[in-house]
C-alpha cells in the first residue's frame, strides 16, 4: 500500500472526510460540462471488495483520462461529498499503483460462506439423488476439479443478487433448499430432477462472468447469456454420459426455462411442474437476496427508507424501531 496512508474502503466512506486509498477503476467516462467553454470532467466508478463509489476529476480531465486504465488499481486522493442520494469522491489526485503492490482478490467482494463447506453440502445433496443417470451427471461434474473450482468461485451476478465470489454456489444451494421443501409438500414433483436442476440451473455463469479485478461480463457471456451457456455445458455432459433421452430434455428444459418469462431471458417458458417450481425458487432466492442487500445498506446508514432502487422501481422501508413501539391504530381513528 505504498503511500496510500490508512486505507478507507468504499463502505466506510463518510461525508466530508479526506480519502487517500487504493481502488480499482471499474468504469470511466469523459463528460462535457453543460457550458462547453468549461471543457470536460472525468467521471469514474471506483471499486473495492465492499462496493463502488462514483468519483469525479474536475481539473485537467482530458489530459488525465487516457492514462486512467479501467480494471486496474489506482491511488485516489480527495474528499467525500454528498451528491443527490449518495456519496461521491471529489478527486484531486489519481495515480496508478504497481500491480505487484496489491492483490486483485482484495478488491473483489467475497461471500460469507466457506467454499469447502459449500462443496461438502453439494456432495451431501448429490448422494441423496437416487435416479442413477442424474446421480452420474452430478458425480461427473463434482469430480471435475476445474468445474467444481469455477462453480465454487463464480459470482451469481454482476450487481443484483449474490454478486460476490462464491455467490453462484450459495444461490444454487438456496434454490436447492427451496425446491426440496416443495418436494416434501408435493410428492408428485420429481425430487431428484428438480434438485439437479436447482444445483445446475445457473452453471452457465461460470462462463458468463469473469472476476479478475472486477466482476464483469465476458464477451461470450454478453453475447450468449448464461441460460444458453449452461444448456451447452450440460448438453455436452449428457451426450458424453449417454443420458436417457426424455430425462435429458426435461433437465435441459429446467435450464432453458428457469428465468420463467421470455421478457426475463427465458427462451422457453416452464412447461413441467419441476420447471415451474424451479423458476419460482430461483426468483425467490434472487429477490430475497436483493431486498436483503438493499435493506442491509439502509441498516448501516441508519436510514428509515432506502434510496430509490431503479431495478426494483421502489423505495424499501427499513423502519426505525422494527415496528415494536407505540400502539397500532386503525387509519382514521384519530
Ligand atoms: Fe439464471
Ligand atoms: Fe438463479
Amino acid at each position: 500500500m505504498s503511500g496510500a496512508g490508512r486505507r478507507r474502503r468504499v463502505a466506510e466512506l463518510r461525508p466530508g472526510e479526506r480519502v487517500d486509498s487504493i481502488f480499482v477503476v471499474a468504469r470511466k467516462a469523459l463528460c462535457s460540462f453543460r457550458d462547453p467553454a468549461r471543457g470536460c470532467y472525468l467521471a469514474l466508478w471506483l471499486a473495492d471488495a465492499t462496493g463502488q463509489v462514483k468519483a469525479r476529476v474536475w481539473e485537467g480531465a482530458s489530459e488525465i483520462a487516457p492514462s486512467v486504465q479501467v480494471e486496474r488499481p489506482f491511488r485516489a486522493v480527495g474528499t467525500v461529498e454528498v451528491f443527490r442520494d449518495g456519496l461521491e469522491l471529489n478527486l484531486e489526485r489519481l495515480e496508478p499503483v504497481a500491480e505487484g503492490d496489491v492483490h486483485p482478490e482484495d478488491f473483489l467482494p467475497v461471500g460469507a460462506r466457506n467454499p469447502d463447506e459449500m462443496a461438502a453440502e453439494i456432495g451431501t445433496l448429490c448422494r441423496t439423488v437416487s435416479e442413477p443417470s442424474l446421480r452420474a451427471l452430478l458425480e461427473s461434474l463434482l469430480s471435475d476439479t476445474d468445474f467444481l473450482g469455477a462453480f465454487l468461485r463464480a459470482p451469481a451476478a454482476k450487481v443484483i443478487h449474490h454478486a460476490y465470489l462464491g455467490g453462484l454456489a450459495e444461490h444454487s444451494l438456496e434454490v436447492a433448499t427451496v425446491v426440496l421443501t416443495m418436494a416434501e409438500l408435493y410428492p408428485s414433483l420429481d425430487r431428484d430432477l428438480t434438485l439437479c436442476g436447482a444445483l445446475l440451473h445457473d452453471v452457465g455463469k461460470i462462463h458468463e462472468l469473469r472476476y479478475d479485478w472486477v466482476i464483469e461480463y465476458t464477451d461470450r457471456g454478453r453475447l450468449l447469456g448464461h441460460t444458453v451457456l449452461g444448456y451447452q455445458l450440460i448438453a455436452e455432459r449428457l451426450t458424453a454420459l449417454a443420458f436417457p433421452e426424455e430425462l435429458g430434455y426435461r433437465l435441459l428444459h429446467l435450464i432453458l426455462s428457469h428465468h420463467g418469462e421470455p421478457s426475463w431471458g427465458a427462451p422457453v417458458v416452464p412447461q413441467t411442474l419441476e420447471a415451474a417450481v424451479l423458476a419460482h425458487a430461483d426468483l425467490l432466492s434472487g429477490r430475497t437476496r436483493q431486498f436483503h442487500r438493499i435493506l442491509q445498506s439502509a441498516e448501516e446508514q441508519k436510514t428509515t427508507w432506502t434510496p430509490y432502487d431503479r431495478v426494483l422501481e421502489r423505495y424499501l422501508y427499513r423502519g426505525t424501531t422494527g415496528g415494536r413501539q407505540g400502539r397500532y391504530q386503525e387509519p382514521g381513528d384519530g
